[in-house]
């Protein structure tokens, strides 16, 4: 007699960001967790995060996990979002206690092990920059360098238009990365953070406007690698059903930004 027996689904992971920023992390989440599917969250409606007060913004993000968690169900959740998670963070930890969230800080600590110069620029969104969090971070591992905090108020913005196909005026751009590149006693500036899952897909636009070449510190990898370490890998199910789904809070969205999802192999909301 063959034994039936259910095939357990493979729950998916949930990536969370403000915006579209969050694929970021995703790409390389995927490689590292090939057996996983994904449901990609990006809280549109509330765009950008960097711009909020900090208390309504985190009941906002603890509110809207209570209906995310129920309705997806996820393994574990990647809050791919620097803004959102120096600041919700424990508060999401503390309101799910039963849930993995693996969170995304700025690259302070290895910034500090790395840097020559001593002298290290964080660009990030004028919220992160603002955080406790932040601060503390510089002062647990970063008290032998010079770090200098740029919070850039329309950098998120960009990005998300650079990616739906828009042209940026180089100006623009070199404009709010300028003051990351500072010089003192013969020393440069020779890493920056990208401390915005928004700011790596202006990587390469951000190494041509250099001044002088430094290193760009994407964390994406290394937050895949931490959601590797915490999600159980699932060998005996079946590949999750369907391909991995976007969900927009703001509701469906505009056609370039659609055609970028399909892009990335996820579903988009009819
Ligand atoms: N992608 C987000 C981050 O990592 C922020 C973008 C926004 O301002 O909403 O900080």
């Amino acid at each position: 007699m063959t034994e039936t027996r259910a095939c357990p689904k493979v729950r998916p992971v949930l990536v969370f960001d403000s915006g579209i920023g969050g694929l970021t992390v995703l790409r390389e989440a995927r490689v590292l967790m090939p057996e996983r599917g994904f449901v990609y969250v990006a809280d549109d409606a509330a765009f950008p995060y960097g711009d909020w007060e900090e208390a309504p913004l985190k009941e906002r993000i603890v509110r809207l996990f209570a209906t995310l968690l129920e309705e997806h169900q996820p393994e574990a959740v990647i809050i791919a979002c620097n803004t959102a998670f120096t600041l919700a963070g424990a508060a999401l930890r503390q309101a799910f206690p039963h849930m993995r969230f693996i969170g995304t800080v700025p690259a302070i600590k290895p910034a500090a092990e790395r840097t020559r110069s001593g002298l290290v620029s964080v660009l990030a969104t004028p919220g992160t920059v603002k955080r406790a969090y932040t601060h503390e971070l510089i002062q647990s591992f970063a008290t032998r360098c010079e770090v200098n905090l740029v919070g850039s108020p329309e950098l998120a913005r960009m990005a998300e238009a650079f990616l739906r196909g828009e042209t940026l005026e180089d100006a623009a751009v070199l404009g709010e990365i300028a003051p990351c590149f500072q010089e003192k006693d013969g020393q440069k500036t020779d890493i920056i953070v990208l401390a915005c899952t928004h700011y790596p897909f202006l990587a390469n636009l951000f190494r041509r406007l250099a001044p002088w070449p430094v290193d760009w510190l994407d964390p994406a990898e290394a937050i895949a690698r931490q959601a590797r370490r915490l999600v159980p890998l699932e060998m005996d199910t079946d590949h999750p059903d369907g391909p991995d789904r976007a969900v927009f809070t703001a509701g469906r969205p505009d056609f370039s930004t659609r055609r970028l999802l399909q892009g990335f192999g996820l579903a988009v909301p009819t």
